[in-house]
């Protein structure tokens, strides 16, 4: 349609709403107007996730940051410790981790305060990220030797948060893909287990040891822990198999598993280059819409109790 026609036409003549296109961009503007007409509930107590699966590759920092900073968004005040030494999660939220700062290692190894570590995200205003350097990959070694071993991140954790003039409402600890002892450390330190889980063949595989461990984790070291949150990712609505995948999931954790799954998106993957959040990113995408649906569900259901 043109000037020209004095906008009179039949406005399906050139916009008609039954091509797949005009269905999503319809279904994207549904979404967030549903999203922007929530306002989320703020936790009474800290909530302390732990977002682990000792597979690797299967969204767990891709997981911690966006989720993080959803809930950053919507008000609240959000704390990531990245415990990788990859430092993947430091990267996507923009905070400086080269060899030389002041990390995540030097907490648990050296008894840091944790407030002397923590940076803010230039993320969002109430982001901040306790980042991991390289070093951190001799702390399993390390830990070995120290005292309370198990425990170091949980002390240093439970000190920051009563010293904090502002309460947090949120910590998203980002776990190694391993069951070691930094791993060990975060499982100490949290109330809820998160598992990402990517929607691939194998994805079950390996399930059951880290559920093992965490029984384990739960008897011994720390009563108050629970996998509160499961949440499907990669998932591409074109294989016969994801489907598959999210079918046995959520038979066998029908508690757990949010109803939001989180599609296979290019703008998800290209997020991190730019040191950013798929949230600020680009804050329309689906892949930003699903993990922003995802940070309501939580906040919504709320703590188990
Ligand atoms: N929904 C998605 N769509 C497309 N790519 C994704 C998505 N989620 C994650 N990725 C990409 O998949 C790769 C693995 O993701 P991520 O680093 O979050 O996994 P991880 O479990 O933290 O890995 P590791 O075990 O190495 O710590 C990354 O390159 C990431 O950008
Ligand atoms: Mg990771």
């Amino acid at each position: 349609m043109t000037q020209a026609d004095g906008g009179n036409a039949d406005s399906t003549t050139t916009f008609d709403a039954s091509t797949p296109l005009a269905r999503e961009l319809a279904e994207i503007t549904r979404r967030r107007q549903a999203l922007a007409s929530e306002k989320l509930p703020l936790p009474d107590r800290t909530r302390v996730f732990t977002v682990a699966n000792q597979k690797g590759g299967v969204g767990k920092t891709t997981t911690t940051v966006n989720l993080a900073a959803a809930l950053a968004r919507a008000g609240a005040r959000v704390l990531v410790i990245d415990l990788d030494p990859q430092g993947n999660a430091s990267t996507a939220l923009g905070v400086e981790h080269r060899s030389e700062t002041v990390s995540v290692y030097d907490v648990i190894i050296n008894d840091e305060p944790m407030a002397a570590v923590v940076q803010k995200s230039p993320e969002f205003d109430d982001l901040y990220c306790v980042p991991a350097t390289i070093h951190l990959a001799g702390a399993e070694i390390e830990l070995v030797s120290l005292v309370a071993r198990e425990q170091r991140l949980r002390t240093a954790l439970e000190s920051f948060l009563s010293e904090s003039p502002d309460p947090f409402h949120y910590v998203f600890i980002d776990c190694p893909p391993s069951l070691g002892l930094l791993t060990i450390n975060a499982f100490v330190a949290a109330q809820e287990v998160l598992i990402p889980i990517q929607c691939e063949y194998y994805a079950l595989e390996g399930l059951s040891q880290l559920l093992n461990n965490i029984q384990l984790i739960e008897r011994h070291l720390n009563p108050r822990l629970s996998v509160s949150t499961i949440l499907l990712t990669m998932y591409d609505s074109r294989t016969n198999l994801a489907n598959q995948v999210v079918q046995d999931v959520r038979d066998h954790f029908p508690e757990q598993v949010l109803d939001t799954v989180i599609p296979r998106s290019v703008r998800i993957s290209e997020a991190p280059s730019y040191g950013q959040s798929v949230i600020s990113y680009d804050a329309n995408s689906p892949g930003s819409l699903s993990y922003l649906e995802a940070a309501a569900e939580i906040a919504r259901r709320g703590a188990p109790q």
